[in-house]
């Protein structure tokens, strides 16, 4: 069995940023892919909308940075904003060139723009309601035909390999050690450069539109190898997924109300615009916020989103998944409203990175869902992800290569070492603690926090913490200890970041501190191990 493999880079997770990244450097380099489950797991094969971007002649990147700025409730990072905006362009041509088939106009070759919350143009381009799909099958189909391109299903990373320059106490990242969950072994992937591209963690949320995935890993992995963590407290909750007891995490994209849907009391009442003048176009945590409230007025399980008021071909041509699925509950969207609740959807804060996708620790990179690049400050507008997935993945990619030859090969790290821990006779622990983290996160940590509930939070969270750190020294890790491990470290570092922030803004709001505050303050974590000790800690916005 092999125990050590060697790459110039090792990427962790294989969603958009990673194979982005790994496309743009496979001239260059030799490229391995760590993903822990099938390659097409992640966030991004089930993104719905689209990605926005500055396409049509009407827009500009001012107005394109303003919404941003805007949704992002005075902590975005503005420098951050243009550069992500202004390199929108040219991110979706590279998605042309790859064979990404965008859906068009019906009578002409213009690509249709839709509408979703936050933005002042139509300016999301889009596969009908499966973008997600369009663009990952079709980076999966060049990253599997590139000769130095190697993918590694099915291996989940465990813990970063960190190593000192000799005469120097300076760490440098140099791989990762990571389960293949085929044959339980653990390997050792030793590179010149380790990036993290591992994806959010709202499965750290009892209901969640991610799948299985979203567990942390690179936040939890970084912060553990003396890595700055950012704004967890800002989750964003998606208004609407469908609400069935059958239909896990499955979204009801936004876009329908860009296309005219409208958000429903039981009583067939609309209510958006009580809470806001844009109605249900508001940003997401209004839109969440309202909903929230409405079904604790009510005490009703739901809220509903009815679009039946749109022509039958119109509904199909635009929203065939979202119209295939519900079919699939029985529920005929050309005729009913959509029940629809909350869900944990997003994770704005994250792994703290520079303009090239570079954290704390030399050689190591952060990049998408899993880093906090400053773009969506205290709420992500809605598509702007995806477009941060490839603009940062192709500068990461340019930085990488300027660098690459003058990093030395790492030396061999030792094999994990797995003398002193037995097979696992009591699974049940895992499976227990996971359910009660997701819960506690769920009522305490939610939509709307109190500082009693954080408390609370914070109290259960140091129990689970102990008993977790017990049962990974003493027993085989396995791809769920790895992930329960890492949620754990991630509920503490959003509840931390929530105890700290004393005021309501943008995701977070508090019922004890329900105003803003005049100063806009990132929340910045620094680990006991910080890793760049010359870097200056600043937490007020760029
Ligand atoms: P992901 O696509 O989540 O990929 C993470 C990868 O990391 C996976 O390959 C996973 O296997 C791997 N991984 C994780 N941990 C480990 C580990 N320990 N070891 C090895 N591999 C690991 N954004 C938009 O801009 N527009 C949209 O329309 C949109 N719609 C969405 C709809 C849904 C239902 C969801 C859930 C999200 C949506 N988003 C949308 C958000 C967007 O899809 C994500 O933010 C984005 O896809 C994240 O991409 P990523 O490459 O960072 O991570
Ligand atoms: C959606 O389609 O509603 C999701 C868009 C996003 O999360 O950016």
């Amino acid at each position: 069995m092999k125990q050590h493999h060697h790459h110039d880079v090792l990427i962790i997770g294989s969603g958009a940023a990673g194979l982005t990244l790994a496309l743009s450097l496979a001239e260059t380099a030799r490229v391995a892919v760590l993903s822990k489950s099938a390659i097409n797991t992640g966030s991004t094969w089930y993104a719905q909308g689209g990605i926005a971007a500055v396409l049509d002649d009407q827009d500009t990147v001012d107005a394109h940075v303003a919404d941003t700025l805007v949704a992002g409730a005075g902590l975005c990072h503005e420098d951050a904003v243009r550069f992500t905006v202004e390199n929108s362009t040219s991110a979706i041509e590279w998605l042309i060139e790859q064979g990404v088939d965008f859906t068009r106009e019906s009578n002409s070759d213009d690509y249709h723009l839709t509408q979703e919350g936050g933005h002042s143009h139509r300016r999301i381009i889009h596969s009908a309601d499966a973008t997600g799909k369009a663009v990952h099958s079709t980076l999966i189909d060049r990253v599997q035909a590139h000769p130095n391109l190697e993918i590694f299903e099915n291996h989940v990373a465990l813990n970063l390999i960190t190593q000192a320059d000799s005469g120097s106490r300076k760490v440098r990242a140099s791989g990762a050690y990571a389960l293949n969950r085929g044959n339980d072994h653990v390997s050792v992937f030793q590179a010149k450069v380790v990036v993290l591209a591992t994806g959010g963690a709202s499965k750290v949320y009892l209901y969640t539109s991610n799948p299985d995935s979203a567990s942390g890993d690179g936040i939890a992995m970084a912060w553990r190898a003396g890595c700055r963590v950012a704004n967890m407290e800002f989750n964003q909750f998606h208004p609407t997924c469908l609400y069935h007891p059958k239909a896990k995490s499955f979204l009801i994209t936004e876009a329908l109300r860009g296309e005219g849907a409208y958000l429903k009391l039981p009583n067939g009442e609309r209510f958006m615009h009580r809470f806001d003048e844009r109605g249900e176009l508001a940003p997401r945590d209004v839109v969440a916020r309202a909903i929230d409230y409405e079904i604790k007025r009510l005490g009703c399980d739901c809220v509903y989103l009815d679009i039946s008021h749109k022509s039958e071909a119109f509904i199909s041509e635009h929203f065939p998944t979202v119209k295939a699925r519900c079919l699939e509950f029985g529920i005929d969207i050309t005729q009913d409203p959509i029940p629809v609740v909350p869900a944990a959807h997003y994770t704005c804060g994250g792994v703290v990175v520079d303009r090239n996708g570079q954290t704390d620790l030399e050689n190591l990179y952060a990049i998408g869902e899993t880093s906090f690049t400053g773009l969506h400050g205290a709420n992500r507008m809605a598509s702007n992800s995806l477009l941060e997935c490839i603009v940062y993945a192709q500068s990461a990619a340019l930085h990488i290569k300027g660098k690459i030859d003058s990093v030395a090969t790492p030396a061999d790290s030792p094999k994990w070492d797995e003398s002193r821990v037995t097979n696992s006779d009591e699974d049940v622990v895992i499976s227990h603690n996971w359910d009660e983290l997701r819960r506690f996160m769920w009522d305490y940590v939610g939509i709307v926090r109190t500082h009693k509930r954080l408390e609370r939070a914070t109290h259960r969270i140091k129990l689970l913490q102990k008993e977790i750190a017990e049962y990974y020294s003493n027993y085989k890790v396995s791809g769920d200890l790895i992930e329960l491990r890492n949620l754990v470290t991630v509920a503490q570092l959003i509840i931390r970041s929530a105890m700290e922030r004393k005021e309501s803004r943008g995701l977070h709001y508090s019922l004890d501190h329900p105003n803003l505050s005049s100063i806009a303050r990132n929340t910045i974590l620094v680990p006991t191990n910080f890793a760049a000790q010359d870097i200056i800690v600043s937490a007020a916005p760029e």
